[in-house]
């Protein structure tokens, strides 16, 4: 599955995520879910490089994470913030109670570029050897428990308010959108 977490690596403790599956651009609302599937993957991954003994490992670990985030996420962000949310904003009601959810989203530090950036510093850190430090621990966690926010509120009322709500043309602009961001 799209996503999923596999081992690799001569030693076999190096991990890799799944790429997502470029024909379901097709389907951009299938798209943003799986890219939430992988999001979690990286997350849980980050629950362990806090406490990973092995410097190889963490390091494997922290630059998997910095390159989801420079590429993934931030291709993930633009896709809700230039292309999902403008149309929920045309499309919804004031009764579907968009405009809160929204707000709740770009409050979460994990939203902002500043706090990514943060995060790809010190896991960088990482990369090159370095002990994880009290300050590299907090840092993470309070990233991931962020992320996991996020990933809440669009999974239980974003998402299934896009599906209730976006036309097929609106589908077909999304996912044009987002195919013309991968190339
Ligand atoms: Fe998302």
């Amino acid at each position: 599955m799209a996503g999923a977490v596999t081992k690799g690596g001569s030693g076999g403790n190096v991990f890799a995520i799944g790429a997502a599956d470029p024909r379901l651009l097709a389907e951009p609302l299938d798209y943003l879910e799986t890219e939430h599937y992988r999001m979690r993957a990286v997350l849980s991954l980050l629950e362990r490089f806090v406490s990973e003994p092995k410097p190889r490992v963490r390091a494997a670990t922290a630059r998997l994470a910095v390159d989801f985030i420079r590429s993934d996420l931030l291709l993930h962000v633009l896709d809700e913030n230039d292309g999902l949310f403008p149309l929920l904003r045309i499309r919804c009601d004031v009764a579907d109670g968009l405009d809160r959810i929204l707000a709740r989203i770009a409050e979460e530090p994990a939203r902002g570029a500043a706090t990514c950036a943060e995060i790809v510093r010190k896991l960088l850190a990482a990369c090159h050897g370095r002990a994880v430090g009290k300050g590299v621990r907090v840092a993470v966690e309070r990233f991931v428990g962020s992320q996991r926010r996020l990933l809440a509120l669009e999974d239980a009322f974003v998402l299934p308010l896009a599906r209730q709500r976006l036309t097929d043309a609106d589908r077909s602009w999304l996912s044009r959108q987002m195919s013309e961001r991968r190339q």
